[in-house]
């Protein structure tokens, strides 16, 4: 029976984990950054080792691609995840899956396995969406939901250009995305929540993944004396956007667990110890499983938003960073993976993706569906997030049989 190569897969994710990585074992490989490049770097090497065509597209996502002479010209069966990083990530986020993908194709190269049709994995562009805006951009951009040219032109955080970005370190590539239309796409990715380490389940079946909603709010009262000044007569932008945090966590709480909101960035103008801020620039990040749920949310923000210049004496606006739909997966390629973690006597959970994916952008494309692998007491976007070796590896198994039964292997 063919299996992985356990013992490349596992080192291969703890090299790539030491790219990028701090003295005090922080790893940070933000999209297009010097320590992303030496991470793309080391997943072409690994895909030419596999013995696949690399290719690159416009917007610097990579594809490692298995052909052959019987099934050339046929729908490739896809696989792909993305290799940059939050800031302070653990080394399992996205790079699991690639590295996964790679495993799986190799493995089944050198076990001599024909298949009916060719197999692909990809490293897709900016993910994380923490330098560039939108999130899951390269995949987006292959599923033709974003043109090329205007990911190119996003403007990053640190005032860098994508475009510029990727040419510099070599990733401007030059094939058209959207290139290969594959016939089916599967990603595997750890949990990054703490169902099935809780719960006790081997594996994840993804049926479907929640919708997101990113703006950017900017507030804008008026910088006074922090001593001399009584509340009365303040106009204060710090206070004003506590307030939204607070309101956003009420609406948490008020939806039964299903909406989550999250702001990760905030600055305060001039940010001073005695000075009330000026200004308060920050993010908020809302989830919701539904669509009109969602909705719900971003207009009791913007109600609030509304409310919040009358009774405070500021100034509002809202940049749009990102915003997806909730998306269904494909219910036989989910059946498919219920069906060989039952042949693996594996405990499979099915559930949904709290996370935003690549997985989800591909789904405009072909038939799509995702794995998860437990992650340990659900850590994520944190250097702590852990997944043990052996459920890496029993979830890499069952995601070869999935792809192999997609591809129509002779095993
Ligand atoms: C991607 O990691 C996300 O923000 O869900
Ligand atoms: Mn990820
Ligand atoms: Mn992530």
């Amino acid at each position: 029976m063919v299996t992985i190569n356990e013992r490349r897969l596992l080192d291969r994710i703890g090299k790539l984990g030491q790219i990028g990585k701090d003295l005090d074992g922080k790893r940070t490989r933000l999209a297009a950054d010097d320590a992303e490049k030496l991470g793309r770097d080391a997943v072409v090497a690994w895909m030419r080792e596999a013995g696949l065509r690399v290719e690159t597209d416009y917007i610097g996502n990579i594809f490692g691609i298995w052909e052959t002479e019987e099934n050339k010209g046929q729908e490739p069966v896809m696989t792909g995840s993305h290799i940059d990083t939050v800031i302070n990530a653990g080394q399992y986020d996205g790079c699991y899956g690639v590295l996964a993908g790679i495993e799986v194709i190799q493995s089944l190269k050198e076990a001599g396995v024909k298949t009916a049709r060719p197999m692909a994995v990809a490293a897709f562009t900016n993910e994380e969406g923490v330098r560039y805006s939108p999130d899951m951009m390269g995949s987006l951009v292959y599923a033709g939901g974003m043109s090329a040219a205007d990911a190119c032109a996003s403007v990053g955080i640190d005032g860098t250009v994508l475009g510029e970005e990727l040419k510099r370190i070599g990733y401007a590539g030059t094939v058209e995305p959207g290139f290969l239309k594959p016939h089916a796409f599967v990603e595997l990715h750890i949990e990054q929540g703490p169902i099935l380490d809780a719960e006790g389940y081997d594996i994840g079946a993804v049926e479907n993944l929640q919708g997101i909603s990113w703006q950017q709010i900017t507030i804008e009262g008026a910088q006074n004396h922090a001593g001399t000044t009584p509340i009365s007569y303040r106009h204060d932008a710090g206070v004003a956007a506590a307030k939204v945090i607070t309101f956003m966590r009420e609406r948490c709480l008020k939806s039964n667990g299903k909406t989550v909101s999250t702001t990760g960035c905030i600055a305060f103008e001039p940010n001073a110890v005695n000075v009330i801020p000026s200004k308060a620039v920050f993010t908020v990040d809302v989830r919701n499983p539904d669509e009109a749920a969602l909705q719900a949310e971003e207009k009791a923000l913007a109600d609030y938003l509304v409310e919040l210049e009358k009774t405070d004496g500021v100034k509002i606006t809202t940049e749009r960073l990102s915003r997806f739909k909730p998306v269904l997966f494909d219910e036989g390629i989910v059946k498919l993976v219920e069906k060989y973690a039952g042949e693996r006597n594996l405990r499979c959970r099915r559930m949904t993706s709290g996370a935003g994916q690549d997985a989800q952008n591909m789904a405009l494309l072909c038939p799509t569906a995702m794995i998860f692998s437990p992650s340990v007491k659900g850590i994520s976007h944190n250097p702590k997030e852990y997944a043990k070796d052996e459920d890496l590896i029993r979830c890499a198994r069952v995601f070869m049989d999935v792809m192999s039964d997609l591809a129509g292997a002779n095993t």
